[in-house]
């Protein structure tokens, strides 16, 4: 079998093997999953373009969808986030060699430039056709939206007839985007229509992605439906908590090894990331400082036990900064400069531009020395140094892997679920208007992930009796709580 990829290093393959069969164990969802559709195969047919990050855990999801019938092309969604074992070993396939590869086309490896990044993107929605007629994919799996952007923005320019001009003055990485689509437009001009219209939908995982989609619903511009996977209370509530609990830590420890105990960590935004990062900057005898824009998040944060002010007044006193918003300059250029000597910067929400990376390297007189890949120290002119890590890109995934498996089997359960209901049903998935709709998985799905992952854990679950559940006016198997209920 012969087909296109990049990866750093096929050689790896052997070693991304082992550590996939490792979380294979970790990951009692997806393994269940597989079990229950093995036979019935219900992304038989399903070309899923997926946008990523390309880590040990992904690979267990794309095997997943792969054992349920899906052809699938991969890349991952951040320059920094591939593990080059676990890609090389997706390639390679569980029966193939390095030297005769028989999995999974992936795009991806650590280190990308921003221009590799949106052709590794570009390759994931570019299909040979693979005997049924149909060349390009008709599933977006999408973690930020960036696949899902990419085709917006082509078919925005296309239909106006136009190819994006490539203006000096835009942000660094629209005009990537630009000149990618102006590329494409030049080569193919009704490129993005035909994408656009083998689409049936998108699933897409994370906080930052389902804004983007839930913006685009609202101007009536959505091209197709959506699954929102992120709002899963076995996504949202567990990945994004539990998840970053565990590799905030993993990120500092990597990057700087630095004793958090006793330090003032200073945690941008007390959403669901940033409880979970609050919570084990905390576990480790960290004061923790909250900024927050939302008052209830604050008066959570307060009681929680933190001190809640703003950056400006925290940017002094910090030895450890986490932004975990969403939102964009939450870290300026002069809350940089205002920092103690060696503190340490660094971000874990989606995009990069939580933190000012534009603004600091515009300072005058600053220096940059790389330390070791993804820790680069920056030099005031009046010898005071910060350490940023991971450029300011989520460092969770840039210094570290990313989440554990079991935590991401949660979230790629609920993945491979909306993935198959929206193959089956998208156009089930409109509004009443008969427009594309972004929507949630219903709740006894989520009960059912969140079952999955009872059994591995020896979590003993107390059954209602029908009286009891009468009482309660539910029913025995669930749902349990209302749509309102918040957990
Ligand atoms: P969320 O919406 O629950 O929380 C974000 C919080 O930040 C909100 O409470 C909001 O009020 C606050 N905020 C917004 N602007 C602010 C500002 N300027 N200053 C202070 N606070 C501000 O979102 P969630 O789920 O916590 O996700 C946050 C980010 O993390 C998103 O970009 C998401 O995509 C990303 N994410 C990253 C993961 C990782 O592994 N690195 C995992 C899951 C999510």
């Amino acid at each position: 079998m012969s087909f296109d990829y990049k990866v750093a290093d096929l050689g790896l393959a052997e070693a991304g093997r082992h550590q996939i069969r490792l979380a294979e164990h970790e990951m009692p969802g997806l393994m269940s999953i597989r079990e229950e559709f093995a036979e019935s195969q219900p992304l038989k047919g399903a070309k899923i373009a997926g946008s990523l990050h390309m880590t040990v855990q992904t690979a267990v999801l794309i095997e997943t969808l792969t054992a349920l019938g899906a052809q699938v092309r991969w890349a991952s969604c951040n320059i920094y986030s591939t593990q080059d074992e676990a890609a090389a070993a997706i390639v390679v396939g569980p029966n193939g060699t390095p030297q005769d590869p028989q999995g999974v086309p992936v795009f991806a490896w650590k280190g990308e430039t921003l221009e590799e990044y949106w052709d590794c993107t570009h390759e994931i929605l570019t299909w040979a056709d693979t005997g049924d007629g149909i060349d390009g994919p008709n599933m977006i799996l999408d973690d930020g939206g960036d696949a899902t952007m990419l085709v917006h923005n082509g078919r925005t320019w296309e239909q106006a007839g136009q190819v994006p001009p490539t203006t000096e003055d835009d942000p660094e990485e629209f005009t990537v985007v630009k000149a990618l689509v102006r590329r494409t437009l030049e080569q193919d001009p009704q490129k993005w229509a035909a994408v656009a219209e083998r689409i049936k939908g998108v699933t897409e995982e994370t906080t930052t992605g389902v804004h983007r989609l839930y913006q685009l619903a609202e101007a009536g511009e959505l091209l197709f439906p959506a699954i929102n996977v992120n709002d899963a209370v076995t996504k949202s509530k567990f990945d994004n908590k539990y998840g970053t609990r565990h590799s905030v830590l993993d990120g500092l420890n990597r990057a700087t090894d630095v004793l958090v105990g006793g330090k003032v960590a200073v945690v941008a935004g007390y959403g669901d990331v940033g409880k979970g990062v609050s919570a084990a900057l905390a576990g480790q005898g960290a004061r923790v400082i909250v900024t927050e824009v939302d008052p209830i998040c604050a008066l959570q944060a307060a009681m929680d036990g933190y001190q809640v002010t703003t950056m400006d007044q925290a940017a002094a006193y910090g030895d450890i900064f986490v932004t975990t918003t969403g939102c964009f300059d939450v870290i300026t250029a002069d809350h940089m400069a205002a920092m103690k000597n060696k503190a340490i910067v660094s971000n874990i929400g989606h995009f990069d531009n939580e933190i000012d990376m534009a603004g600091l390297a515009r300072t005058p007189g600053i220096t940059k020395t790389e330390i070791k890949p993804q820790v680069h120290e920056w030099t005031f002119a009046n010898g005071s140094s910060i350490i940023v890590l991971s450029e300011g890109r989520l460092m969770n995934l840039g210094n570290a892997t990313g989440h554990p498996s079991f935590v991401m089997s949660n979230s790629f359960a609920n993945q491979t679920i909306a993935q198959i209901e929206l193959f089956a049903k998208a156009e089930e998935y409109v509004d009443e208007d008969g427009n594309p709709s972004v929507t949630t998985l219903p709740k006894h799905l989520d009960e059912k992930v969140a079952r999955l992952h009872l059994d591995a854990l020896g979590v003993e679950l107390t059954e209602l009796t029908k009286d009891q559940a009468e009482y309660l006016g539910v029913d025995v198997a669930g749902p349990y709580k209302p749509e309102h209920y918040r957990y």
